[in-house]
């Protein structure tokens, strides 16, 4: 694992230089995408978007991978992670990803919808790198807090605490989904890089858990402490309440 801290204004170019040096060299690699405020707050998407308009990188023979959608929220709904990367990324971009794949929040069965996108991935050979952000309690892509986890993609009800923090964007908590299609605890572990990014002082208690207590399905976020390939980018507000010397020793 390893830890970088850099100002928030300069997250976007070093994560934007990672996936660049990347498609240098695996022009149709598999990059696995996220939501959420973290992409926008740092401009990582943004970076990207400028960077593609430049030349300087093509998504042209890549895949897009997201990792979660919330159940009964359909491509058409404004707060769907299907509307988020199209308005955020997407729409953007000059040239479209060769492929791109996303849970249907409104699937018939989303069972089936969590089998769809694993074997979307098994096809593709596997996601290439994998962008994360961590939720105030720990979760990864959307996969929350729980005794055990399964290693595959799954349907997981949403913990109340980030139903709660949805509650301002959906109007009510009522209107807030119960559920989501996520990532399972493996799929995240099998990506072959994971690009785990935070940033803000309301991060910095989860933070400082994730990366140094115990790898346990109840802070999914400590997945990243055994992955072999995962670089964490923090800001100094998300890094302040990590021990760095626990980290060397
Ligand atoms: P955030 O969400 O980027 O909005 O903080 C991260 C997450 O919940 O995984």
């Amino acid at each position: 694992m390893k830890i970088i801290v850099r100002p928030l204004d300069q997250i976007a170019a070093l994560v934007a230089d990672d996936v660049q040096a990347l498609l240098a060299s695996k022009p149709d690699a598999v990059l696995g995408m996220t939501t959420g405020t973290t992409p926008l707050t740092t401009g990582i998407f943004q970076e990207l978007i400028c960077r593609e308009a430049q030349g300087q990188l093509s998504f042209a023979s890549t895949a897009f991978i997201n990792p979660d959608e919330q159940i009964g929220i359909g491509p058409d709904h404004e707060q769907s992670y299907y509307q988020y990367m199209k308005r955020h990324m997407l729409d953007e971009l000059r040239t479209q990803p060769k492929e791109w794949h996303i849970p249907i929040g409104t699937a018939a069965d989303p069972i089936a919808e969590c089998e769809a996108i694993e074997a979307a991935i098994a096809r593709l050979g596997g996601v290439d790198w994998q962008l994360l952000g961590i939720g105030i309690n720990g979760h990864i892509c959307f996969i929350e807090p729980a005794p055990s986890l399964p290693a595959k993609c799954f349907v997981t009800p949403i913990a109340e605490v980030n139903r709660e923090l949805y509650a301002k964007d959906y109007g009510s908590l009522a209107d807030v989904p119960t559920h989501a299609i996520t990532y399972g605890w493996g799929t995240v572990l099998a990506a072959r890089e994971l690009c785990l990014v935070a940033c803000g002082q309301h991060k910095a208690d989860i933070v400082a858990r994730a990366l140094t207590g115990n790898v346990t399905p109840e802070l999914p976020a400590t997945i990243v402490q055994i992955h072999p390939n995962a670089t964490i980018i923090l800001d100094p507000e998300a890094a302040s309440k990590l021990d760095m010397e626990l980290l060397r020793s």
